[in-house]
């Protein structure tokens, strides 16, 4: 699938089929990981892989609105590692880089995936940290459920010109000398 096109297709899948992905795959999702642009190139990230269905289906059930735990076949946890920053304050927008990377990635494999959101939610933060063992020195930012779509999945145009911006603010037509 060319770039673009895994971009214009990704959508959320919160069913799955719980058969295993495989480990080749696996690591290339994690090589996909490390590629992610990060302030400095610090890489203030550390991935805890979640591929054991009795630990999937607790985390699915410690934590309301999360049921794409429990047909997951895998998990990829992105911690932010906060001591490893160089430009202090820019580790949620390098988590959330490496959250897309991974999303991408799983949908050029044609795999599905939902980005589950945990930072800044204390009791999801929270939940996370206790059954994955996560040391305080680390922050869960973003659970990334995975595997094979049990959907249809949905795709809306979102594309809205309105909101966007020529050289200045509230023109919505490109100049006439650059086009
Ligand atoms: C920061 C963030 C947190 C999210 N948390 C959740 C979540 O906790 N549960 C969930 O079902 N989807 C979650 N999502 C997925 C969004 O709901 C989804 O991306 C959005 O509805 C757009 O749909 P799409 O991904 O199909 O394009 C999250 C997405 C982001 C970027």
């Amino acid at each position: 699938m060319d770039v673009l096109d895994a971009l214009m297709t990704r959508c959320s899948i919160r069913r799955f089929r719980r058969e295993r992905v495989p480990r080749e795959v696996v690591n290339k999702f994690l090589q996909v990981l490390f590629r992610s642009p990060s302030a400095a190139d610090a890489r203030p990230w550390q991935f805890v892989v979640i591929d054991r269905p009795d630990i999937l289906d607790a985390l699915g059930r410690a934590m309301p609105h999360c049921d794409m735990l429990l047909s997951a076949p895998l998990g990829i946890l992105i911690c932010a590692d906060p001591a490893r920053e160089k430009i202090p304050g820019f580790w949620p927008q390098d988590c959330a880089a490496a959250a897309e990377n991974l999303l991408l990635a799983v949908h050029g494999v044609g795999l599905g995936a939902v980005w589950i959101g945990l930072h800044p939610v204390p009791d999801r933060e929270r939940t996370v940290r206790e059954l994955l063992k996560v040391p305080e020195s680390l922050v869960p930012f973003a659970l990334i459920a995975i595997g094979p779509s049990a959907e249809r999945p949905t795709w809306e145009d979102r594309y809205d010109p309105s909101r966007i911006h020529w050289n200045a603010w509230g023109v919505h037509e490109p100049d006439a000398r650059t086009s």
